[in-house]
């Protein structure tokens, strides 16, 4: 046989095997390729070889040269093939690889869930909702104006001094208006009551913030929910009816109220409002009736509407529903903590 003829040969050998190899979609393709190819008795590399005793005696080395060669290629594309179908890969040829093993276990996905806070803001939302209240949004960026003037609180009072608070400073420098972290939810009430006529009946529920170091209890960023009621001839036994109502339905029992006196700046009277807890009282939080300067500094009339306001700390409230002792625990970001709930 001619040379040209036997290299043609080894080419065309070469071609389809390298195909057959990059063309396998499992092990058992693979295998069959492989016997085909290279197989030790019937191979159609072993009669390639084979057929080199068929070329010119002179060519012999040159053929050999080839011959080897091409096995390098043929050894490369098995190797190649051989890698890719264990690893599950698709095949050159572009089919995916249909390697899937049912008896493998499986690879659970970590589902994750609403953060305890979050969870209990739509737990209030959907009580509050119950007895009409709808919900409010307010900027968590507040100016001096609606987090203290308009909330009766005078420039002298020891709730505006800066380090009472998160003043910006670089807000201050851009306009000359102190801008500040809003301390309180309160913040809600004018911004509703300024763009509402009464009746009013909202919540607010969101962070506010204060300079407190962080213990059990404190903590420089915490949440509030924020009610607010504006009707014609509303009263201390409305307010107090509500909060019996949103304990009760929050705690799963019935809860009794207890108002002690108080003070704050936009309610007339002011009260700490108190629930029994066993035997216990536990504070629940501020309250009042909506003060008639903060009626006036909004644009209603106090001789035509009344109504009542409270705030209330919502980890407080999360904490007492699940036993955690320590408001630090909720942000941490400790999933062994967080996935309890
Ligand atoms: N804003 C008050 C506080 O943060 C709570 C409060 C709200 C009191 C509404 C009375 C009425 O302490």
């Amino acid at each position: 046989m001619a040379l040209v003829d036997f290299l043609q040969q080894l080419e065309d050998l070469a071609v389809e095997a390298v195909t057959a190899f990059e063309s396998a979609t499992d092990a058992d393709s693979l295998e069959a390729a492989r016997v085909e190819f290279v197989g030790a008795k019937s191979g159609r590399l072993k009669a390639a070889q084979k057929g080199m005793g068929a070329v010119d005696k002179a060519d012999r080395r040159a053929a050999g040269i080839q011959f080897n060669e091409i096995k390098t290629r043929i050894d490369a594309a098995i190797q190649a093939a051989t890698e890719r179908v264990a690893s599950g890969g698709a095949s050159a040829a572009g089919k995916p690889a249909e390697i899937f093993d049912p008896t493998l276990p499986g690879q659970r996905p970590r589902l994750g869930h609403l953060h305890p806070i979050t969870q209990t803001i739509e737990e209030l939302k959907d009580i509050m909702g119950r007895l009409g209240f709808s919900v409010a949004d307010g900027p968590e960026i507040e100016d001096e104006h609606h987090n203290f003037e308009a909330l009766n609180i005078p420039s002298d009072h020891p709730a505006r001094d800066p380090l009472e608070n998160f003043y910006i400073a670089a807000a201050q420098k851009s306009n000359g208006k102190p801008l500040l972290l809003r301390s309180q939810t309160s913040t809600v009430q004018i911004r509703v009551m300024e763009n509402t006529p009464p009746p009013v009946r909202i919540i607010s529920l969101g962070r506010v913030y204060r300079p407190d170091t962080a213990d059990a209890t404190h903590y420089p960023m915490f949440h509030q929910i924020e009610g607010l009621l504006i009707d014609k001839q509303v009263t201390m036994a409305d307010l107090k009816s509500v909060l019996r109502l949103f304990a009760t339905s929050y705690l799963g029992h019935d809860v009794h109220i207890r108002f002690r006196p108080s003070f704050f700046p936009f309610t007339e009277p002011s009260v700490e409002a108190d629930m029994s807890w066993g035997d216990d009282w536990i504070e629940f939080g501020g309250a009042g009736m909506v003060d008639p300067n903060v009626l006036r500094a909004v644009g209603y009339d106090p001789e035509e509407v009344s109504g009542f306001a409270f705030g209330l700390g919502i980890e407080r409230l999360c904490m007492r529903r699940h036993g955690v002792t320590d408001i630090r625990e909720f942000y941490k970001n400790d999933v062994r903590f967080l996935h309890q709930f």
